[in-house]
């Protein structure tokens, strides 16, 4: 799939601008702060509704007007068609439109555009704290599934209750009991969907990782819970009893602390290289290189899974990368439409492209050059 277009209306630093692309490569030059990361946010948004810079959707309006909006005509492999789709935010509501027919939800949204981001940023998942490896999972999960972007909402949602309760004096063990069940049955679906993906993409990215490590290197991913991974059942009934008991058997600390210490919130990534936990031992390139085996491992999901091929947003990304990694990186990409942001544009970066278009971002200002 790809964007053929796109016209953005008071979105960040953006007035009202309407921009065409290449199906291929497109590489969005310009200075520092102009818009090119508020571009690829735009294009982002198209495929989870949020942003992925900020969870507020207010701070995608343009300073001192009342709404904004995304609209852009994309073409699917599998219809061959336009396909309209338009964002409009306001303070706190948000409309969709497909092909001109207003969406229920915000999950109506989800699985039409897939994209994957790749910025210096998730160049650190390895090491960073657990959380954003919880966030790049949900991310993907969310694209893929619309069904567990909804129990995720509602999981974020009782939790913050729970906690809400916890913290009430004098505190109601019957009400808490109920949290606990319905906490335990979301968070189940949530804890089963994650190492089901989770062992698909340690699949993908173990190969590529092999490949890239010239054979030296093994890379395995494996989905870490409050539970010892032998007593980790594989059904939902029964990770959900576990899951309870947990909660119940915890209140008393959970009420302590003011905060639930059990549940899929509190989960994580256990990554390897070599046997080794790579979070702890691993070096800058080792880390790299695992970062970029992961993403190329979620294109190649996107593609086995949706028969489409995602969008690749690269933001300013390519120059963190050596020659090497660069190579191994482009190389994977046939078919798949791209975006790259670059504040340095020099021939040898362009001399990587045979088939591309250049844009220049000047003051929320896009030209073709
Ligand atoms: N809601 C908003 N309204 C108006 N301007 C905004 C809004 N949000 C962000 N901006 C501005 O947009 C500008 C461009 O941001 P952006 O992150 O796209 O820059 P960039 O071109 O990617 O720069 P860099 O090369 O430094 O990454 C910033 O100066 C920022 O202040
Ligand atoms: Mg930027």
């Amino acid at each position: 799939m790809f964007i053929k277009e796109i016209e953005l209306l008071n979105f960040r630093n953006y007035n009202s601008e309407k921009i065409s692309f290449e199906k291929t490569i497109n590489i969005i030059s310009g200075e520092n702060a102009q818009g090119k990361t508020n571009l690829l946010e735009s294009i982002y948004i198209l495929s989870l509704g949020k942003s992925f810079r900020s969870n507020r959707d207010a701070e995608m309006i343009r300073f001192g007007s009342h709404f904004c909006s995304v609209k852009a005509i994309a073409i699917y492999e599998k219809e061959g068609k336009d396909q309209k789709i338009e964002l409009v935010y306001k303070p706190g509501e948000k409309k969709i439109r497909l092909n001109g027919i207003p969406a229920e939800k915000t999950s109506d949204l989800l699985d039409h555009v897939y994209t994957v981001i790749f910025s210096p940023e998730d160049l650190k998942i390895i090491k960073d704290e657990p959380e954003k490896r919880r966030r790049f999972l949900d991310r993907e999960l969310c694209q893929l599934k619309p069904a567990y972007y909804r129990n995720l909402g509602r999981y974020k949602k009782l939790l913050a209750q729970r906690n809400i309760l916890l913290k009430k004096e004098p505190v109601n063990h019957d009400v808490l009991t109920v949290w606990n069940q319905a906490l335990a049955e979301t968070g189940s679906h949530i804890i089963l969907e994650r190492i089901r993906f989770l062992k698909q993409l340690n699949k993908l990215s173990g190969n590529i990782h092999h490949a890239i490590s010239d054979g030296k290197e093994k890379l395995s991913l494996n989905y870490e819970t409050c539970f010892d991974k032998k007593d980790l059942p594989e059904t939902v009934e029964e990770l959900q009893n576990l899951l309870f008991n947990r909660m119940q058997a915890e209140q008393e600390q959970d009420i302590q602390r003011g905060n639930t210490g059990s549940g899929p919130h509190r989960d994580d990534i256990r990554i390897e290289i070599n046997e080794t936990d790579a979070r702890r031992y691993a070096s800058q390139g080792q880390q790299r290189t695992a970062a970029l085996a992961m993403k190329l491992a979620e294109i190649e999901l996107i593609r086995k899974e949706k028969e489409e091929e995602p969008i690749l947003l690269l933001d300013d990304v390519l120059s963190e990368l050596d020659e090497k990694r660069q190579h191994d990186l482009l190389a994977k990409l046939e078919g798949v439409q791209l975006f790259l942001t670059t504040a340095d544009l020099n021939p040898l970066l362009i001399a990587k492209f045979h088939e591309y278009r250049l844009y220049q971002v000047k003051d929320g200002r896009i030209k073709t050059i």
